[in-house]
């Protein structure tokens, strides 16, 4: 290095110490990896609980395990699996976009835009009535980032949202709330299911690239779970407390094409920025095999009424079981926080069966060195 060299080398080095100072003298830091979540009941932490809805968890007994044992609007008793994630990569919570509580540097932590009932289709859950559908979460998010540059600039806003983590669980509505909500259903009678599978992924497609234009880098993508193996599903449409066919089959066309669509929108990309969470396998094994994980069955919900505790919604007034840890099930559709916490150290470190291209430790030890 010469003089001028390591001159203009120190006066950047004193440029730099003289941004950054003032920098954080008029805006707060960007410190932990921010997380963004979009979907549906299985991630919403308590959008609904401001929309006349009712697709709702705000009341007994949803949370009895949760810190506070009050309700919050997630469908668990206790954590969901985006708390549980948080939880992983050393974050805060993320609050729901909604709650008036996300303001100033709490929104630095991220945010969630999920909503109980909302499918890939603007035409599924519309029994709910009012629900942010998908694409008004993804609405909010750019709303959410005009917010944020106010608050510590258009750069750095950008640079906390592209090195964000971003999670999108979404396709389970489409299928129970919509083209198996009832016999003859429209959707039904307007594709076979190979077809309507066809169209779910290609509306899927423009969902995820809206976030990738939206500046997400890091996305997990969350396939659906056995939905016909939930008590609900056994309750109405299986014979023997066997997994609903129809349900296990719409399953099996759509995880494979939407892992599909995965690799090759990263492969038009040029880099790993989809990353596919088989949340199928990751439940199968419980449900097929619930003693090896200390749960006495996965057919029978906590929280609900009728067969299998899966008819109807769980309310102050269904049947409670005691004890939480011993069910996969908590309510008639979605699973308890110790299933989640199953679910959640698949995504951590899963092999490339559960997490593909490669898990939560992997992606978080890559994106450490950048
Ligand atoms: C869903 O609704 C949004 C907003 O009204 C609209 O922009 C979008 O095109 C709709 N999607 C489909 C598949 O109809
Ligand atoms: C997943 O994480 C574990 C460590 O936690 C690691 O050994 C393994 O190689 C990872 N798998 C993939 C596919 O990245």
């Amino acid at each position: 290095m010469d003089k001028n060299n390591a001159s203009s080398f120190l006066s950047c080095i004193l440029l730099s110490l003289v941004v950054t100072f003032t920098w954080s003298s008029v805006a707060p830091q960007v410190e932990a990896r921010a997380f963004f979540v979009f979907g549906d009941s299985l991630v919403d932490n308590g959008n609904n609980n401001y929309l006349a809805t009712t697709a709702r968890a705000d009341s007994y007994p949803y949370g009895i395990d949760y810190p506070t044992h009050r309700a919050t609007g997630r469908f668990s008793n206790g954590l969901n699996i985006p708390d549980l994630i948080s939880e992983q990569i050393g974050s805060e919570p993320t609050l729901p976009y909604l709650s008036p509580e996300l303001n100033g540097e709490r929104l630095l932590v991220g945010a969630n835009f999920a909503s109980a009932g909302v499918g890939i289709l603007n035409d599924t859950g519309i029994q709910f009535i009012n629900i942010i559908r998908i694409g008004r979460q993804l609405e909010f998010f750019e709303q959410y980032q005009q917010r944020v540059s106010a608050l510590i600039g258009v750069e750095q806003t950008q640079r906390l949202v592209n090195q964000a983590l971003v999670l999108i669980t979404l396709g389970g509505n489409d299928f129970v709330n919509n083209y198996y909500l009832v016999p003859f259903s429209a959707r039904s009678r307007q594709f076979a299911l190979p077809d309507y599978v066809v169209y779910l992924i290609s509306e899927y497609r423009k969902i995820l690239v809206r976030l990738y234009e939206l500046g997400s880098r890091r996305v997990l993508v969350t396939g659906t779970g056995p939905i016909g193996c939930v008590p609900a599903e056994l309750a109405i449409h299986s014979r023997n407390g066997e997994c609903a066919a129809d349900l296990q089959q719409a399953a099996d066309l759509f995880n494979p094409q939407l892992a599909d669509l995965l690799t090759q929108l990263n492969r038009e990309i040029g880099s790993d920025v989809f990353i596919s969470a088989n949340a199928f396998t990751m439940n199968m094994d419980f449900v097929s095999n619930p003693e090896a994980y200390g749960f006495v069955t996965s057919k029978i919900a906590c929280c609900g009424q009728g067969a299998y505790n899966g008819i109807g919604l769980c309310t102050p007034a269904s049947n409670l079981c005691p004890n939480r840890d011993i069910l996969a099930f908590w309510d008639p559709f979605h699973p308890s926080e110790r299933a989640n916490r199953f679910i959640v150290e698949r995504f951590m470190t899963g092999s490339t069966k559960y997490m593909n291209p490669m898990n939560l430790s992997t992606i978080m030890a890559l994106d450490s060195r950048i």
